[in-house]
């Protein structure tokens, strides 16, 4: 693929020069949805899908950005004095931020790049094509300013940091982090409140990790995701007032149940409700994978969903048709959205020999329910981002 973005290149701003090339994958989470900007534990991991990009340093402050996800729109001119945080209304808004989020960070950016980029992630999906471009940008820029101090988690934080800044979306560290720090066949169980985590190997024995995509367009920026957010974040004052916490994850479900009264939203206590008991369910979730119990993986995968669709309301009719059939489906081992929610994507195990026949049961359920198709995706877990080398 990347001699594909070479090639193109080539074409578009010729051969001569130093150009460089870059990968950064996609990302999907397995358990622990909407905990990440609660100091909850995540469990996401990097995809073998994602973005390639091409790139070369200019002698003056221009950017060219060529998207081939956009070949009709062509070449798109900017420059480094053109930042217009949150106003933008297209891809470019991704590097762009973090270019001026590096600036802000103390590694300047002084000079343009011509950019092309390809990415086969299903855009607005849930698995994260935009924290993709944000971390290859990250990474395309530490490799050409020679800024090696800069570690890949700074790299996702400063990908985090041009997402809420720059783009307006409160979005937590999951993302960029999984995206930065993946590693092939591992999920990675990440504590969001000091960002410790382990690798934890994903041997599914005669199981497949399978992608519905509900192909319902979502921008996170106009979901309900902000809401969200601060629904949370009043709850946690709330509960402030009668025990000393920093954050929701700091709670079981026990302490949770004593404390609840303090919050005095009924809707506000099923949001926060949420954030407590998907944390313990991460937990366990982790701890049943590891003494090799998928079985119990799975149940607490569906449960998650239960507590998506039912006490944080962000599922909607697509995702819950997908992941209604799926638990229908025999040889499913769990099932649940992955991602911000409101359109995107579930995830599934799904046992090899039974993957046919979900996608056809699970899409034919889909096609009738909702009126046009969902998309499939057998996935593999792969590296983080990184420099490519071309041959
Ligand atoms: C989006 C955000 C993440 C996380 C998930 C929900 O993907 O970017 O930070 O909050 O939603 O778990």
């Amino acid at each position: 693929m990347i001699q594909e973005v070479l090639n193109r290149f080539h074409d578009l701003f010729g051969s001569e020069g130093d150009i460089r090339t870059y990968f950064a994958p996609g990302r999907v989470n397995l358990i622990g949805e909407h905990t990440d900007y609660n100091g909850g534990h995540v469990f996401p991991c990097a995809l073998t899908i994602g973005t390639y990009m091409a790139a070369r340093k200019r002698s003056d402050r221009k950017l060219f950005f060529y998207s081939m996800n956009f070949d009709r729109t062509g070449i798109v001119e900017s420059s480094l004095d053109q930042f217009v945080m949150g106003a933008e209304n297209n891809w470019t808004q991704y590097p762009k931020g973090v270019m001026w989020a590096f600036g802000e960070k103390g590694y300047p950016v002084d000079c343009g790049f011509d950019i092309v980029l390809y990415g086969n992630i299903p855009n607005g999906s849930g698995l994260s094509s935009s924290a993709s471009i944000e971390v290859l940008t990250g990474v395309m820029l530490r490799d050409m300013f020679g800024y090696d101090a800069l570690t890949m988690t700074e790299i996702a934080l400063i990908g985090q940091y041009s997402e809420n800044r720059y783009n307006h979306v409160n979005c937590g560290i999951m993302d960029q982090f999984a995206i930065a720090m993946g590693k092939k066949d591992c999920a990675i169980f990440l504590d969001t409140a000091d960002l410790s985590f382990t690798y934890a190997p994903i041997r599914l024995e005669g199981a497949r990790i399978v992608i519905s995509c509900s192909n319902k367009k979502r921008g996170l920026g106009d979901s309900k995701y902000n809401e969200r957010r601060s629904e949370c974040e009043t709850a946690l004052s709330e509960l402030q007032k009668v025990k000393d916490i920093r954050s929701l994850g700091e709670l079981s479900g026990a302490e949770f149940e004593e404390l609840k009264e303090a919050i005095k939203d009924p809707v506000r206590q099923r949001r926060a409700k949420h954030a407590v008991y998907e944390n313990e369910r991460t937990i366990q979730a982790v701890d049943a994978l590891n003494a090799g119990d998928i079985e119990a993986f799975g149940k607490l995968m569906n449960a998650s969903h239960v507590s998506l669709r039912d006490d944080y309301e962000v599922t909607g009719k697509e995702l819950d048709t997908l992941v209604e059939a799926a638990w229908k489906c025999e040889g499913v081992i769990g099932s649940r959205m992955t991602g911000a929610g409101f359109g995107g994507c579930t995830v599934s195990i799904v046992k090899n020999e039974a993957v046919d026949h979900f996608i056809k049961y699970v899409g034919d359920v889909y096609r009738k329910a909702i009126g046009y198709d969902a998309t499939f995706y057998v996935v593999d877990i792969g590296d983080g981002a990184g420099v490519l080398k071309v041959q």
